[in-house]
């Protein structure tokens, strides 16, 4: 294993994407750009109440308006026995559309199905509901007494969902004892969403021969088939699913939503076409939101800094229906990553989830499963064991930090990293950010009274699941897949059960053929997202493409090699043995003038194969053998204005290690875009609630967006530590820029505002929080 500091990427070929048409992200063949003639549009009727008794639908007025041509409610799919849809890791059920009572506001009561989008909206108007309000229970921590009991339709009468837990409780509650120091802190990581640009749509059509053909936004079409047919009992093979350009997912496209089935109801029973598309407000209301995880964090250490134990126990906000995308034995998650790149002897982390009257979901927003709270627990906390020993941040992480040497390195709560240099990435970032001047000028600023910050994560990730033998979705083993098909005149194309949103994927894929077949990566097309062509695989999310799909397609095109290799020793008269790779092309060992190219041996394995088997294909189904375990760290610096409250990003300095990287280009697109959501989600995005379970961020104007005019700028380095396992290294990076960047922006407004004795603040760190922790402080001070 060897660690370097160039940015570089670390395939040879060269890399002109951009001015091909082909890679441009966004040309229009979204589903809403779709059209079928006879085509419906349906709207959906959603309930303004959070807790209700449906006490009469009166769907006759709808029937009446212009153009509307049918209504179905909760009862109609009842009957139809779809009135409930399984939750993906299987724990839990959710209503298609309310059947008796609506549980959360903004929740599917009637669907309606109409000529255009205009009448079938003025038909959604038309139906007349009668409901019957019940008690709100709006938190968590209310939900913990049973005094409401929210779903009555389970066999357990209560709230509770799951307990789970890992570690060692017993010995981390001793090692807790006995130890010097112990900081405890309850943070709350706030509902977010993760709000993609396009909202979710499908547009559902039976063909003549009654194959449903399924356009979707979807991250994981081949799940979405399967469970298609679980749930209609339509047979596998008469669903296409097909996923066409996706505007952003972020883990918000991965579940099977309401609006799905009833679309497919209605196109089956109308007899046509039917498109949804739901609005700005239904994506924020009703799909899957993320986080909400309240936590109370202790570590242990000695009184010269080193750790000694950690304890999470968590309350998870999981709304009305547990409809968490997360594997099925892994209710929490990957939340064991919660040791984070620390040797912790011990450990104990545990999480109980709640219902209550909010939307459902708890979906993986670019985030490995729960990764994201598990890493701004930690990089939080180790902050605050600083603090309280008064040590420099950088200090305490260096002194815990897991070696080099010690990889792979089992953590105390159960995952063995696969590889990583925590002090080296930490000792180019120091250097780049130049920490030394930083502290100088920050001891500067504190003599005037001025609040200056200095914000660090030093985060360890987790990402690729599978493997099988731990991580499947509705038991559907988590592994990929990859087809690659070379044709005679040495182009080629490459298909996998993974689906880019917006990743690049229709560069990278390419780039890892082009490299291991030595064929020019522009005459590779890409092609993922449709399930007639595409072999089975579990999708795109929590950055799992690389570690999977990656790998299945460099295994695929060393097959081919292989292959290749044969037909080569028939053109080169030689034996098999005699042949070898070097330098993009097969050559006669020793003899370099004696040559022939991958070009080459493609068109003579349709012409001329000799004795060999003609063609040049190979798929590949790859189950990884272990996670693939990203760093990085991140430091940010901020100005806080003492007067206003106002926090400014001065500077903020990603410096991430995911192994080899395939395309340097997109590895810091994804970077920037994962730190503009991150920065979003530190200072102004919450999912807020009231008291009576009314959502408060509806729309664009009250959930924020950050624009370019407020995001800070990014500045961007890489150190390459490949992943042992992985076939050519590669380590997933999408998520790390959310998952590591929340707790250096937290960390820094703490750091600045610790003269005043401030020691934490929940996010959205927002002005109004600054400014309350500010005059607080100094009232305290008198
Ligand atoms: O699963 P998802 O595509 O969201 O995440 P990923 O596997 O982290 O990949 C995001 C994009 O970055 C893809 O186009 C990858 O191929 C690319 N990438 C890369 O160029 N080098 C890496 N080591 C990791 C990802």
């Amino acid at each position: 294993m060897s660690t370097e500091t160039t940015v570089k990427g670390s395939m040879g070929v060269p890399m002109k994407r951009k001015e091909d048409p082909r890679f441009i992200q966004g040309k229009g063949n979204y589903v809403d750009d779709l059209s079928f003639p006879g085509m419906l549009y349906m709207a959906i009727v959603r309930s303004p109440y959070p807790h209700a008794e449906i006490v009469n639908i009166d769907i006759s007025e709808a029937l009446l308006v212009p153009g509307v041509k049918a209504v179905i409610t909760g009862k109609d799919l009842e009957a139809a026995g779809l009135g409930w849809l399984p939750t993906f890791h299987g724990y839990d059920k959710q209503m298609v559309l309310a059947i008796g009572k609506v549980l959360f506001q903004y929740q599917e009561v009637a669907a309606v199905f109409a000529e255009s989008r205009g009448a079938a909206a003025d038909g959604a108007e038309a139906v007349q509901v009668e409901y019957n309000p019940l008690p709100v229970v709006a938190d968590p921590f209310t939900s913990k007494t049973d005094a409401v009991l929210l779903r009555p339709d389970r066999e357990s009468k209560t709230n509770h969902i799951y307990h789970w837990e890992v570690g060692d409780r017993d010995k981390t509650t001793q090692a807790l004892a006995a130890s010097d120091t112990v900081v405890k802190q309850r943070m709350w990581f706030p509902r977010c969403h993760p709000a993609p640009l396009e909202p979710c749509g499908c547009v559902a059509q039976f063909d003549a021969m009654g194959r449903l053909h399924f356009h979707v936004t979807s991250q994981a079409p081949h799940v979405y088939r399967t469970a298609i047919s679980i749930v209609t009992g339509i047979p596998e093979d008469k669903i296409h699913v097909i996923s066409p350009d996706i505007g952003g997912g972020f883990g918000n496209k991965v579940p099977v939503y309401p609006g799905y089935v009833c679309a497919i109801v209605g196109a089956l029973k109308i007899g046509r076409p039917v498109k949804w598309i739901e609005s700005r407000t239904e994506n924020l209301t009703s799909t899957g939101f993320a986080r909400d995880y309240h936590m109370d964090v202790e570590i242990g250490a000695t009184k010269d800094g080193t750790v000694t134990a950690l304890k999470v126990s968590t309350l998870a906000d999981h709304g009305a229906f547990d409809a968490a995308a997360d594997p099925t034995k892994y209710p929490a998650g990957m939340f064991g990553i919660v040791t984070g790149s620390y040797t912790f002897p011990v450990a104990h982390a545990e999480v109980d989830a709640y219902f209550t009257n909010k939307a459902p979901g708890g979906v993986a927003y670019r985030c490995s499963f729960r990764v994201t709270e598990a890493s701004y627990a930690i990089e939080r906390g180790m902050d605050m064991l600083a603090d309280e020993l008064g040590l420099d941040p950088v200090e305490l992480r260096k002194k815990n930090f897991v070696k080099k040497e010690q990889f792979p390195y089992p953590s105390a709560l159960g995952f063995t990293y696969d590889s990583g240099d925590y002090h080296h990435t930490l000792e180019v970032a120091l250097e780049k950010i130049g920490y030394k001047d930083l502290l100088e000028e920050q001891a500067r600023k504190r003599a005037k009274g001025e609040l200056m910050g200095i914000g660090f994560s030093t985060f360890t990730e987790v990402v690729g699941a599978g493997p099988s033998k731990h991580f499947d979705i509705l038991g559907i083993k988590m592994f990929d897949s990859a087809e690659i098909r070379i044709h005679p005149t040495g182009s080629g194309i490459v298909r996998a059960g993974t689906k880019s949103q917006g990743q690049g994927h229709e560069t990278t894929w390419a780039q890892i053929v082009a490299e291991e077949l030595g064929l020019d990566p522009q005459n590779i097309l890409v092609e993922e997202g449709d399930t007639d062509t595409a072999p089975y695989g579990l999708g795109t999310y929590a950055s799992r493409s690389t570690p999977t799909a990656g790998a299945a397609i460099a295994m695929a095109a060393r097959r081919i090699r292989e292959r290749a290799r044969k037909i080569a020793a028939h053109l080169l008269e030689v034996g098999e043995g005699d042949v070898e790779w070097k330098d993009y092309r097969f050559q006669v060992k020793g003899v370099p003038s004696k040559t022939v190219t991958m070009k080459e041996v493609a068109f003579a394995a349709y012409t001329n194969m000799g004795q060999n088997e003609p063609g040049l294909e190979a798929t590949q189904y790859y189950d990884p053998p272990n996670m693939t375990f990203p760093h990085g760290t991140y430091i940010a610096v901020v100005d806080v204005d003492r007067e206003t409250g106002e926090v400014k990003v001065r500077r903020f300095l990603a410096v991430d290690d995911c192994g080899t990287i395939i395309n340097p280009m997109i590895v810091e697109g994804q970077v920037h875009g994962g730190l503009t959501e991150g920065f979003a989600i530190a200072f102004m995005q919450e999912i807020q609630y009231d008291k009576d379970g009314n959502n408060l961020n509806t729309n664009f104007t009250d959930y924020l967006v950050p624009t370019s005019l407020e995001s800070p700028h990014w500045e961007t380095a890489h150190t390459v530590t490949p992943s042992p396992h992985h076939p050519i290294g590669a380590k997933g990076v999408g998520e790390s820029p959310n998952v590591g960047s929340p707790a250096a922006f937290v960390n820094a407004v703490i750091d600045a505002l610790s003269p005043l004795g401030v020691r934490h603040i929940d996010m959205p760190i927002t002005r109004d929080k600054v400014w309350r922790a500010i005059r607080d402080a100094d009232a305290k001070k008198g």
